[in-house]
């Protein structure tokens, strides 16, 4: 397995692996929200503000995460939030999460980034370093199926 950064010529798999992703674990609504959620972000996020990292086995896309910057009022902190995360359904349970997870944070540390936020299996999502956060420290325009979780860079 390899991971890389360069996601640009890779938009329309990566759009259709979560759509694919998904669509398995919650449905095919679902599956053509995140779908359209990700294409549109691949195509109409600035470069400054996006942040794309994917694993590929061989030729095929194993799984891609997508960080999105956050504007906080008052916070000059570089702050991003993880969304969406997935991992192709036939790649699912061999650590391709985990590993991409840990690679995606490494870069975005490096990068600069002070602050990840997603929202998501505390458990799952604490393996790399996440923390539960409250809706008051990190304010939600709507219900938040899951909770929020926040990682900082040391
Ligand atoms: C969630 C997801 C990204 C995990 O990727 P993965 O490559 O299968 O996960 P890994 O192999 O790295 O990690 C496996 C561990 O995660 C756990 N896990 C897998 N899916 C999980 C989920 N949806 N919630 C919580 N834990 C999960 C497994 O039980 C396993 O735990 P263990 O190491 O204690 O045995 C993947 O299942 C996926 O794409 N699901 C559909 C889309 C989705 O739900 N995205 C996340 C939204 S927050």
């Amino acid at each position: 397995m390899q991971h890389s950064s360069d996601f640009k010529p890779h938009a329309t798999a990566i759009a259709q692996m979560f759509e694919e992703a998904f669509s398995t674990s919650e449905g095919p609504e679902e599956g053509a929200l995140i779908g359209k959620l990700a294409r549109d972000m691949l195509s109409d996020t600035p470069d400054t503000d996006l942040h794309v990292y994917t694993t590929w086995d061989g030729a095929t896309l194993a799984g891609a995460i997508i960080f999105s910057r956050l504007h906080v009022p008052n916070d000059h902190r570089s702050v991003f939030l993880l969304a969406p995360v997935a991992v192709a359904p036939d790649q699912q349970g061999q650590g391709v999460g985990q590993s991409l997870l840990q690679y995606g944070l490494s870069e975005m540390r490096r990068e600069g980034a002070d602050v990840a936020v997603t929202y998501g299996d505390p458990v799952y999502y604490g393996k790399v370093g996440f923390k539960p956060v409250t809706t008051e420290t990190v304010p939600a325009h709507g219900p938040c199926r899951c909770p929020k979780v926040g990682w900082r860079n040391p």
